[in-house]
């Protein structure tokens, strides 16, 4: 076999990494569950989760990965524990059923961006039914195979000259774009009150009915790509000598600050606009309705310079979901690559292909056919659907519910059972390059190592157990 492909440096590593981790689960997800969760003490207890499970696990994936330099199938069986590579189908799988969803909602950031770019050029009207929007299936099925096919050329062209290269345009500009944002919210009177809103210590509240702590553990395994691999694969091309470690770090912080200030820019549009407060304690802050609906509307109606920041929001939401459908599309073709032998390109559309066709059926149960969303995943059979799938209806939201409930979970707890007891401490120091002067682990290893053979498996086994008994996610 040829040469494995690497990153060309450290900053691309990151930045590709941290595409992965920076999506629709930045600028979608976590501003509503914050605002649900009403701010404040449910974002520092975001924060603790993402230090204490997300940090430590974000490590233990690239450490296995970069260990192994191969996929994390393979992976298991290059390291000697050849039994465990059931954990990395698990991920495979994951990968498929994300990937499938992630790019009907991810197609959604052209025709918003298409819709702003004519707002601006010949005035606002409203004139887009949202409903029908998702419910024309010719529409859907177009919007999301565009962007599978955007995003299966990039991954077609390889580690460093494909996945590489156009994350160091993307981030980039999405950290451009971030930033004239918050400056433009910054004008907006709802700036201050958006942050006290974040930052308030209303732990009294907070603790009195913490069912939020389950909805940001939850979310802090999503948003930063864990629990699939990868992360293992995006290791798995990392040159030995760089430090795990400060990567790891970077790539987390990245995250974090992005989410953040996500909330910072739509909560100075809301806390700016009293009735649209009223609209959303009313009846909680919609998922899809807020990014994709009342957000274009304050652009025009409500944002100084908002003919400037239409267009460029949905650019920015475009490149945040691109970097992530690459990692997730990259994951499924490095299996294909190392295990089967077969050219990347190959691979890749391969993938892509087999995708595509639940993506088309996810694209058509918004709405244009009745079967695929009113359907349930076992059927007749009551009982499962109650258990495994909540009784969610429809291909879009089934996937989305076992991925986020099931998959992710359970391939985040196996994984940290790996690296915490059957794979070799000795080796995991050496990797993570953690040691004292005379060889021995130091204290930030045995913190790290703590956490992913101790803290990790009892947490994300307390999530499972909540999902057994009915708690959800999606
Ligand atoms: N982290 C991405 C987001 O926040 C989604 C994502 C990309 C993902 N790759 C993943 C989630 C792998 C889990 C696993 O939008």
């Amino acid at each position: 076999m040829s040469q494995r492909d690497h990153w060309g440096s450290r900053l691309g590593f990151v930045l590709a990494a941290a595409g992965s981790a920076v999506g629709l689960g930045n600028l979608w997800k976590f501003p509503y569950i914050a605002w649900n969760n009403d701010g404040g003490a449910f974002v520092y207890v975001y924060l603790v989760c993402i230090a204490v499970i997300g940090l430590p696990l974000m490590m233990a994936e690239i450490m296995i990965g970069r260990r192994a330099q191969t996929s994390p199938v393979p992976a298991y069986g290059q390291l000697g524990f050849p039994k465990w590579a059931f954990v990395g189908w698990i991920g495979v799988a994951a990968g498929v059923i994300i990937l499938a969803f992630y790019v009907v909602i991810a197609g959604w950031s052209i025709s918003s961006f298409y819709n702003c770019l004519r707002w601006s050029f010949s005035g606002y009207h409203n004139d887009v039914d949202f409903g029908a929007f998702v419910g024309s299936g010719s529409t859907q099925i177009s919007l999301s195979l565009v962007f599978l096919f955007i995003t299966a050329i990039i991954v077609s062209r390889g580690v460093s000259k494909g996945i590489e290269k156009a994350t160091k345009i993307m981030m980039p500009v999405l950290f451009a774009i971030l930033l004239y944002l918050v400056i433009n919210s910054g004008f907006l009177d709802g700036f201050g009150k958006a942050f006290t809103f974040l930052l308030r210590p209303n732990f009294g509240e907070f603790f009195a009915h913490p069912h939020g702590i389950l909805e940001a553990l939850g979310h802090a395994f999503f948003t930063l790509s864990l629990g699939m691999g990868a992360m293992v694969t995006y290791g798995s091309y990392m040159s030995k000598g760089e430090s795990i470690t400060r990567s790891a770090i970077a790539i987390v912080v990245l995250d974090t600050v992005i989410a953040l200030t996500a909330c910072v820019i739509m909560y100075s549009i809301i806390f700016s606009v009293p009735e649209l407060q009223e609209r959303l304690r009313g009846g909680g802050m919609s998922t899809s309705s807020m990014l994709f609906v009342t957000l274009p509307e304050m652009f025009y109606t409500k944002v100084p310079g908002g003919v400037f920041v239409g267009p460029i929001f949905y650019i920015l939401v475009g490149f945040a979901a691109l970097t992530s459908t690459i990692s997730l599309l990259e994951v499924v073709t490095a299996l294909l690559v190392d295990k089967l032998n077969i050219p990347r390109t190959k691979a890749t559309f391969s993938a892509a292909g087999g995708i595509g066709v639940l993506t088309i059926g996810a694209a058509l149960s918004l709405g244009a056919s009745e079967f695929l969303t009113n359907m349930k995943l076992f059927g007749p059979l009551e009982w499962l659907n109650h258990k495994i799938t909540a009784d969610k209806a429809g291909v879009l939201a089934i996937l989305d519910h076992v991925s986020a409930n099931w998959f992710l979970p359970v391939g985040g707890f196996l994984f940290a059972i790996f690296v915490g007891w059957v794979f070799k401490k000795k080796d995991a120091v050496e990797e993570l390059e953690l040691q004292n002067a005379d060889g021995s682990p130091s204290f930030w290893f045995n913190a790290w190592y703590f956490a992913v053979k101790v803290i990790c498996p009892l947490v994300i086994g307390y999530i499972i157990f909540k999902v057994l008994k009915g708690a959800d996610f999606s």
